[in-house]
């Protein structure tokens, strides 16, 4: 345990130092009358150009309004917070965190099948528009959403991080990119794949799962879990029996919810990676999780050390809402209105 522990300071340590090399250039040793060689300017990654002062004096109130916002909302409807750290999830994982999914036309992400249970777009509306009224013209959508993705987290008792700013949103959304998002049924070595290709780790994808400590499913995602698994005719046998018994109780409606975290669904804690030991996951992609042996000591980790996950998921959290970002200067541009691109 203490080894894995090492290994994962480790690989934080080492991007840590890839982040730093990119701004600190090396001692050149200083050698008699030779000049140094000019260097050429070394390539920095969009998200690099992200900052927390981004809005500090274009839009001071930027924060407490999408705060005092997603607090309300949540304050009326619980699930909203869930919904919301899903949003930015699909968000960043189809051409990065530029507001993509917020689109609203025929043929966008937003369209999709695999889009169909995503909520939360009317609280982004709703910031969106009171951020327009104070500072016109300078907010992006795809910042609003990574901002209120955080709130969201700090409001199911989740950590709070800095959310660096500077993000453009995107003038394109195509529904058939929204598809490729996993969906919950496949496997380690393609959810592996899939965040490899956004940036993301082995140790992100256990850590960013862990949101499912939160928020609900509906049942149509598990349904061949329960009665007929991979064409066996039969349950899939990493489910455990009462469990099995129990959702099946439960979504007798294919329409109905089912509780990602069956143990303490609203509180963000390691209940989830608990839960995997015992084969009480919901989605098959959690389970996998557990028993593939690249990703299981990593979800054992999670279990025992509860602060190591709080940490890691805040650090996660900046990785991934740092995906692919928009920030050149002719990159992108800021949306007026969250639905539509601008004229
Ligand atoms: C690793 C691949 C992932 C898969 C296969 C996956 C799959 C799913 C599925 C099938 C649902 C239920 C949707 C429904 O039918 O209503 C769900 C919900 C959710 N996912 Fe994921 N997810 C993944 C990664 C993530 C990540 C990286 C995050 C955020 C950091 C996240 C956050 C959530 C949250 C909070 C919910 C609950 C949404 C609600 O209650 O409205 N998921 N996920
Ligand atoms: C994982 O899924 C992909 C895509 O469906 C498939 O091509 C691959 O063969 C699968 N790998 C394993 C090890 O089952
Ligand atoms: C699903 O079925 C395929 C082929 O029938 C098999 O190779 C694979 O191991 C099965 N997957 C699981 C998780 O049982």
């Amino acid at each position: 345990m203490r080894w894995f522990l090492l290994t994962v300071f480790l690989l934080n340590l080492l991007h840590l130092a890839d982040i730093a090399a990119t701004f600190i250039p090396k001692q050149q040793p200083l050698m008699g009358r030779v000049l140094p060689k000019a260097k050429a300017a070394p390539v920095l990654p969009p998200s690099a150009f992200l900052s927390t002062t981004y809005y500090l004096k274009s839009c001071p109130n930027l924060e407490s309004i999408i705060h005092q916002k997603v607090n309300a909302w949540v304050q009326k409807d619980s699930t909203l917070a869930a919904s919301i750290i899903r949003l930015h999830f699909h968000d960043c994982a189809v051409r990065g965190c530029d507001a993509s999914i917020l689109l609203n036309h025929p043929g966008s992400e937003r369209s999709a099948e695999a889009s169909r249970t995503l909520r939360g777009f009317t609280l982004i509306d709703d910031i969106k528009a009171e951020v327009e009224r104070q500072c016109p013209k300078t907010v992006s959508c795809a910042d609003i959403l990574t901002a209120a993705a955080r709130d969201a987290t700090l409001l199911v008792g989740g950590p709070f991080w800095e959310v660096p700013f500077g993000r453009k949103d995107g003038k394109f959304s195509i529904a058939k990119e929204a598809n490729n998002v996993p969906q919950g049924h496949e496997n380690v070595t393609s959810l592996l794949k899939f965040f490899d290709k956004m940036g993301l780790t082995f140790v992100d994808l256990v850590v960013l799962s862990g949101a499912h400590t939160i928020g609900r499913c509906n049942c149509y995602s598990i349904q061949q879990r329960l009665y007929n698994f991979n064409g066996t005719g039969k349950p899939d046998p990493s489910l455990n029996i009462n469990y099995l018994n129990s959702l099946r109780k439960q979504c007798r409606l294919s329409s109905n919810y089912v509780n990602l975290d069956v143990t303490t669904p609203k509180t963000f804690d390691v209940a989830y990676y608990t839960n995997l030991g015992k084969k009480l996951g919901l989605l098959s992609t959690d389970q996998l999780l557990y028993s593939d042996s690249r990703t299981r000591s990593l979800v054992d980790l999670m279990a025992s050390q509860p602060e190591f996950f709080i940490g890691q998921f805040a650090v996660s959290m900046v990785k991934l809402g740092n995906t692919n970002v928009l920030t050149g200067k002719k990159q992108g541009e800021v949306r007026q209105n969250c639905n539509y691109v601008n004229y």
